[in-house]
């Protein structure tokens, strides 16, 4: 039997080039090496958009036309949506035993976010909910329920998959049992793009993101609006002018360049014709990608999620038949 590959996107805005440099294309990569599921964390995504479902609801069609748009084959991969596998939930409590507080206040992706949440968590996180708190426990269920062996992501979800496998290791100690196999991140080459305005986190919620459903003309104007410094030529030098060296790490991700290799090919231009050929490059790597995710229709995703939900399901009874047994609650 083939492993399981898993792994999520948050429903809480379209994809930009940072989820697919860190973490789609090297999906693609699984689809043929393992049984691969792709998930609408929507549950996830509520733990801080619970103030706005609607928008919840509908990223989730635009997530997953994304993902097939950039050449996931939904007759190899298993799409469905966080929300429609209770299991997962049902996971969740049962593990919320194994995890102290204090681990997760720890946790450097929750402390990170809390941090930059400070109008819904507090200025120093006193408001933070239960619920957000635990999302790691959460994301544990979703690895679990489908016993994944490996997890494509970007690096700065590596303690949630670390605290996975905590949680793992503690379930099968306590409950004598050996259900889980212990799952692996796969980091693609490109784990960390920076925002355009040189944050450390290209993301929706900070602006400064590409989408790939951007038009070729909205993203010609981010790319000459995108910060970099009073320099005159480009260079990739991540440690003193990070903001010029992420344009052209994208510049080589384009090119099939390592960064340093790109920053050598675009040394004599300045720093607006530099940006004007990324942005063609980066215009035409995009466009069948845009072009395939304009053909897809929304009864099309519906019947797609709709056949990933039953494969999930049936993974997800198989799972809790052994971790009822494991804990005792198979009356
Ligand atoms: N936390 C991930 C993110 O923010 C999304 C996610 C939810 C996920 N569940 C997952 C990723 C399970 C991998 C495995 O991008």
């Amino acid at each position: 039997m083939k492993k399981v590959s898993l792994t999520g996107d948050r429903p809480t805005g379209p994809l930009h080039i940072g989820h697919l440099f860190g973490s789609i294309l090297s999906r693609r990569e699984l689809e043929d090496k393992y049984e691969s599921l792709v998930m609408a964390a929507d549950i996830q995504a509520l733990t801080d958009n619970y103030e706005h479902p609607e928008k919840v609801r509908e990223n989730v069609y635009e997530v997953i036309a994304d993902n097939i748009a950039v050449g996931l084959n939904p007759n190899k991969t298993t799409f469905f949506i966080q929300s429609q596998i209770p299991q997962i939930a049902e996971l969740t409590v049962l593990y919320s035993n194994l995890v102290t507080v204090n681990t997760l206040k720890r946790n450097p992706t929750v402390k990170a976010e809390i941090a930059q949440k400070s109008d819904l968590f507090g200025h120093k996180g006193e408001s933070v909910t239960y619920g957000f708190l635990g999302y790691p426990i959460s994301q544990a269920a979703d690895i679990t329920f489908c016993r994944a062996s490996i997890v494509p992501v970007g690096e700065e979800q590596l303690p949630m998959i670390e605290q996975t496998r905590e949680i793992i290791g503690k379930f099968h100690r306590l409950y004598n049992c050996d259900i889980f196999p212990r799952p692996e991140a796969k980091l693609s080459q490109a784990p960390r793009i920076l925002g355009l305005d040189g944050n450390a986190k290209m993301s929706k919620s900070l602006n400064n993101a590409i989408y790939l459903k951007d038009t070729p003309e909205e993203t010609i104007e981010k790319i000459k609006t995108a910060k970099t410094d009073s320099e005159l030529r480009p260079v990739y030098d991540p440690e003193k002018r990070p903001e010029i060296s992420n344009l052209v790490l994208i510049y080589g991700l384009l090119n099939n360049l390592g960064p340093k290799e790109a920053g050598n090919e675009v040394k004599n231009l300045n720093y607006s014709q530099f940006k004007t050929k990324l942005a063609e490059d980066l215009n035409k790597y995009l466009e069948p990608i845009r072009q395939k995710r304009a053909e897809l229709k929304l009864v099309q995703l519906k019947e797609i999620l709709e056949s990933g939900r039953k494969n999930a399901l049936k993974k997800a009874e198989e799972t809790m038949s052994f971790v009822r047994e494991a804990m005792k609650i198979d009356y």
